[in-house]
This record gives C-alpha cells, structure tokens and sequence, in this order.
C-alpha cells in the first residue's frame, strides 16, 4: 500500500542579535544560508532582543535596532507566509523552559563556556547573572522548537553542545522529550576576515570602520572600504598560503558571484589588485542592492512588521506550548 503520511519536513531553527547591523560576514555566513534553507526546510529565525540584555543596551537603541534587524531579516527574503519570524521577547515560553533547564544545568558546565570567560574578562565591570545564563536560553530557544538543525557560526558551536547535554540529561531524566540538535555550520561564508586586518575574523564592533562593511552600506562606502583592504606586495590574484587579503576578498567575490578560485584566478590573469578590488565591490554592490531596496521600503511600515512580527509571534507561542506543557507535567508541576 502507498504510504499517504506527509513527511515532515525537517526543522531549523536560529536567532541572532540585534546589536548592530549584520556584517557582509554574517550575511554570508548567516542570513543567506537562512534564506537558501527556507525552501527546504521548516524555517523559525528570531530576534535575539532578550540576550542583547545581557550587555545592557540604550533602551530606545535596542527597540530601533530589534525593528531594524526584524525588517532586515523580511528584506533578505525570508517570507512570513514560509517561515516563522519573530522576536524572541514576544515567545515568553522560551523564557519559561530556560528556567527549567537552569535546574538540568551544572554550575561547572556553564563556567566552562568559552564565551562567558571572554565577555567576563572584556566587561569586568558588568559580569551579570544573564550573561552566565545566556547558553541556558540559547538551549531553551533551541529545543522549545524540537530544532533538528541549528545553523551557527563556529563562536556558537560550544552553546549548541550544551544544549545537546542537556537535552540529553533531561530525556535520560524523563524519558525522552527533547529532539538533539545538529549544528549546520556553513562554508566559506563564515569566516570572512576584517578588511583592514585579514587574519582577524571581521567583526562588528571593530574600532576601525574600514575594516567591516555592513550590509546597509551605500555603495559609495562599500567601494571606499574594499579600496582600502590591505592585500600583499605580489600583484598576483591567485589563493595561496600568507596572503591572507587576497584570499579574502577571493571568498568575497565567490560568495556573490558563486565562482569557484580557479576561475577567479584566470579573470584577473594580469590584472592588478586594484581593478580586482572595484571588481569584489562592485560584486558586493550588486549583492546588497535588492536587499538594501526592500529594506527602505519595509523599515517605514511599522504597521506591516507589526503585522508579520504578530503572526510569527502566534504561530511560536502554539508550537513552543506544546514542549513547555510536556515539560512541566514530566517535572511534576501541578497541572490544571
Ligand atoms: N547566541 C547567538 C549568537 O550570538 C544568538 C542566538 C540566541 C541563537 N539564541 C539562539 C543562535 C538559538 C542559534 C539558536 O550568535
């Protein structure tokens, strides 16, 4: 007999911050791979607005730039109708599991977490009881959804190990309850380097403004910022060990134009690194334009985003309460 049950397509989930505006890094490595994979898969990708406080934002900044983020996520192509988009702060049973898991979390495993030494050394001033918590709510954000994968960048692998150990402790608990999570780590993308220092990885708050282009540059300062990238003294485009800039703006180039090195090495046979940087801007340029269009157009209709923002909203809060009720009566809370 033909097998009728419609296959359910698998999950994935992910969040980013509201911060600042995504880097050309974090377009590659992130919200495009978002997009591609909303054809294929089950899609759910939020604003990060509750872990953003971990850091203590300027109330009124943090508001612009969670709608900035929100809008930027529609005008890349992620389709309300496809996938669900939402804020983080609007899914208040995310916030509900990540207390329960605090108590399947151990006081050792969370201080082991890479990220936390780091920002506890970088604001020493503000080591607050969230940021030690942040992995917990990564974890609750990720299995509230029973997530199959969860595309990060490499930063976020250790977050998503942990999610796995205590999803895996709560079901050995409980019998099982929690899907395990796969990290989805995407190519090239991901590790595009600063411009202006190609051995660091680029980075929004980089102090030297040249050394990251944001995905709402105009032109003009996408063209300045790639005229400036540091390079070698070789004048020869090709992808080799020690020339860090070349190989660089080389994966720039590839992700717009989905050429492989080879033949960007014979497009710029005897050319100089000067026409082959107007080329990766222009690339870039070309890149951004559709995204940087629908932006300006969504980011002055606060009542569309309200709108999408309401319904993708609705459509976690129905989804995560299943989870949630499941977990709370394998604890033992007192049902209704
Ligand atoms: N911590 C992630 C980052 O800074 C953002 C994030 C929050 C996330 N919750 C998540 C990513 C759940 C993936 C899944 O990049």
């Amino acid at each position: 007999m033909e097998n009728t049950a419609p296959v359910r397509k698998k999950r994935v989930l992910s969040l980013i911050q509201p911060t600042s505006v995504p880097t050309i890094g974090n377009y590659f490595g992130a919200l495009k791979n978002w997009k591609n994979m909303s054809e294929e898969y089950d899609c759910i990708y939020g604003v990060a607005d509750l872990h953003a406080l971990t850091v203590h934002p300027e109330p009124a900044l943090l508001r612009k730039q969670s709608q900035e983020m929100f809008a930027l996520m529609l005008a890349i192509g992620l389709d309300p109708e496809k996938s669900i988009v939402f804020f983080q702060s609007h899914v208040h049973t995310h916030s509900e599991l990540a207390w329960i898991l605090n108590c399947y979390t151990q006081y050792g495993e969370a201080s082991r977490m890479t990220q936390f030494k780091d920002k506890s050394q970088k604001h020493a001033d503000n080591v607050n009881v969230g940021l030690f918590d942040y992995p917990v709510l990564m974890a609750a954000d990720i299995l509230i959804y029973q997530a199959d994968f969860v595309p990060v960048g490499a930063d976020q692998k250790q977050h998503l190990e942990l999610a796995r150990d205590i999803a895996d402790r709560f079901n050995t608990r409980h019998g099982s309850t929690f899907t395990l999570p796969e990290p989805f780590i995407g190519k090239v993308g991901a590790k595009i380097a600063s411009l202006q220092d190609p051995t660091q990885k680029m980075s929004k708050s980089d102090t030297n403004p040249r050394a990251s282009v944001s995905l709402l540059d105009p032109p003009d300062a996408i063209v300045k910022k790639f005229k400036s990238a540091v390079t070698d003294s070789e004048a020869c485009v090709r992808y080799a060990e020690g020339k860090d800039g070349i190989n660089n703006l080389m994966s720039i180039y590839s992700c717009c134009t989905g050429k492989g090195f080879d033949e960007i090495e014979k497009e710029f046979d005897g050319k100089g690194y000067g026409d082959f940087k107007l080329a990766v801007a222009q690339a870039v340029v070309d890149e951004f334009k559709p995204v940087q269009e629908e932006y300006a157009k969504l980011i002055n209709d606060k009542a569309y985003l309200n709108e999408c923002a309401k319904k993708g909203a609705e459509a976690a809060l129905k989804l995560t309460y299943r989870t949630l009720s499941k977990v709370q009566k394998k604890v033992g809370l007192y049902q209704l």
